[in-house]
Parts: structure tokens; C-alpha cells; sequence
């Protein structure tokens, strides 16, 4: 089942206008050299950063999402952006539920369904992000926890075309730690068994799971060549273009 790498940044809370210029305008110069490059390159800024952005990548074939969205198109939410809007200022993709948002926002899997459905209907993809803590991980539950999460998260409707599972344990995030590449396998392949419950086996089998949580060029090449591995949600290491393309180059041939 052949599935197309997607090589994600997710800047987070990180860029003025000027840095968000350069480091757009430097990942799409570097994508542009791959020519056809093999996988899919996407990059997340934060919204304030959107519309420069978008004029940076203009041309390049590398895509825009945001960070975050609500659930409503429109309406009384202060500070609040809608999927549509993001839509309407070039994005194709979303993250949603991501481990901060989850923790700072006390985001549910609920919500984070609701907002899914939402960006779908907006015609947004969805990365859609799970994970364990340190202690789910010591007391062995990670399965269990991802399994709650993606039962819990990912809306019924949602298809392997317009929904990306980033598998993110949250101290592997920021912290230099990453699981055993055995680990990582193991529990990617029971994430797509569960995805297989949820969505039947041919939206699993196509749907890519992105491992996140510092991924770096130097673990890159051993975390994207596992079998059901289909690319990389990279935080710190999305900020240099040069680390970002290196941890691309493993798997993107020219
Ligand atoms: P990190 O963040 O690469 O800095 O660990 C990944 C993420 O939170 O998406």
C-alpha cells in the first residue's frame, strides 16, 4: 500500500513576520530543487504568520495548514479563527488536538472531533494529533490511551483523503527523548488497527500516520523507513529550513 510521505512543520507559537518570510521562502526554494520531490511537504504557521506566508510559498509545491480552528464558521467567539477563514487565507490543512492544546486548552476528544468535522466541511484536511504522557507510557497504557483518543477524536466520516493521524507521545515532544524505533512500530501498527475498527480496512490501509516528538536529522531516516511510518510532524526542527530539508532528505529522493 503505497502512501505518500508528508514531511509536516508545525511551527507552533514561534516567527515574526520577517522570520516567517524567510523560513517559507528558504523551505520552498529548498523543495524546489527536489523537483518532483517523492513526498508532500507541509508547513504550519502560526496565524498571525498565514498570509505572508502564502505569498512566500506562492508557486512552490509545498502546502499551507494552520494550528488550530473552532468548530463554528462564523459568529460570537472572540479570538477565535474559523475553518473557513483558514481556508479562505490559503490553508489546506489543520492540526487538531495537538498535546498543548489538549493540556493549555483542556481540549477533549469531543471537541477536537467537532472541530475535525468542521475543518472537513470547510474542505480542510486534518491532521488529527494523539498521544500518550509519561506516566500513561510507564503504567502501559499507551495503546489504550491512543486507541481512547482515536475512537474518541476522529470523527466517523473522516477518510484516509482528507485525515493525517500524527502519533506524538508528549514527552517525546520538546524533550530530545524519542521512543525505541521498535516502539514507535508497534504502536503505529496498532493505531492503524484501531483506524480499521473506526473507518473499515481501506481508509486505514491508505491513511497516513506521521510520527511527531523531536524528530530530528539524526533520527529521522531510522523513524521514517518503519513499515507503517508515513512521515513526521517535526516541531523545534521545522524553524531551520536546513533541518527540516535534512529530515526530509532520507526519504524525498531527488
Ligand atoms: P518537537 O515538536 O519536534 O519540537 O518535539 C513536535 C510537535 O509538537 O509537533
Amino acid at each position: 500500500m503505497s502512501r505518500k510521505i508528508l514531511i509536516a512543520g508545525n511551527w507552533k507559537m514561534n516567527g515574526l513576520l520577517e522570520d516567517g518570510k524567510a523560513l517559507a521562502g528558504n523551505v520552498a526554494a529548498e523543495v524546489k530543487k527536489l523537483g518532483k520531490p517523492e513526498c508532500e511537504f507541509l508547513v504550519c504557521p502560526p496565524f498571525t504568520l498565514l498570509t505572508t506566508v502564502k505569498k512566500a510559498l506562492r508557486g512552490s509545491k509545498v502546502a499551507m495548514g494552520a494550528q488550530d480552528c473552532h468548530t463554528a464558521e462564523k459568529g460570537a467567539h472572540t479570538g477565535d479563527i474559523s475553518p473557513v477563514m483558514l481556508k479562505d487565507c490559503g490553508c489546506s490543512y489543520v492540526i487538531i488536538g495537538h498535546s498543548e492544546r489538549r493540556a493549555d486548552h483542556h481540549e477533549s476528544n469531543e471537541l477536537i472531533c467537532q472541530k475535525a468535522e468542521a475543518a472537513h466541511k470547510a474542505g480542510l484536511k486534518t491532521v488529527i494529533c494523539i498521544g500518550e504522557t509519561e506516566a500513561e507510557r510507564d503504567a502501559q497504557k499507551t495503546i489504550d490511551v491512543c486507541t481512547r483518543q482515536i475512537m474518541g477524536s476522529v470523527p466517523d466520516s473522516a477518510t484516509a483523503a482528507d485525515t493525517v493521524i500524527a502519533y506524538e507521545p508528549v514527552w517525546a515532544i520538546g524533550t530530545g527523548k524519542t521512543p525505541t524505533t521498535a516502539d514507535v512500530e508497534e504502536v503505529h501498527a496498532a493505531i492503524r488497527k484501531v483506524l480499521a475498527k473506526k473507518l473499515g480496512k481501506g481508509n486505514a490501509n491508505k491513511m497516513r500516520i506521521l510520527y511527531g516528538g523531536s524528530m530530528k536529522p539524526a533520527n529521522a531516516a531510522a523513524l521514517l523507513s518503519l513499515p507503517d511510518v508515513d512521515g513526521g510532524l517535526i516541531g523545534g526542527a521545522s524553524l531551520k529550513a536546513s533541518d527540516f530539508m535534512a529530515i526530509a532528505a532520507s526519504v524525498c529522493k531527488k
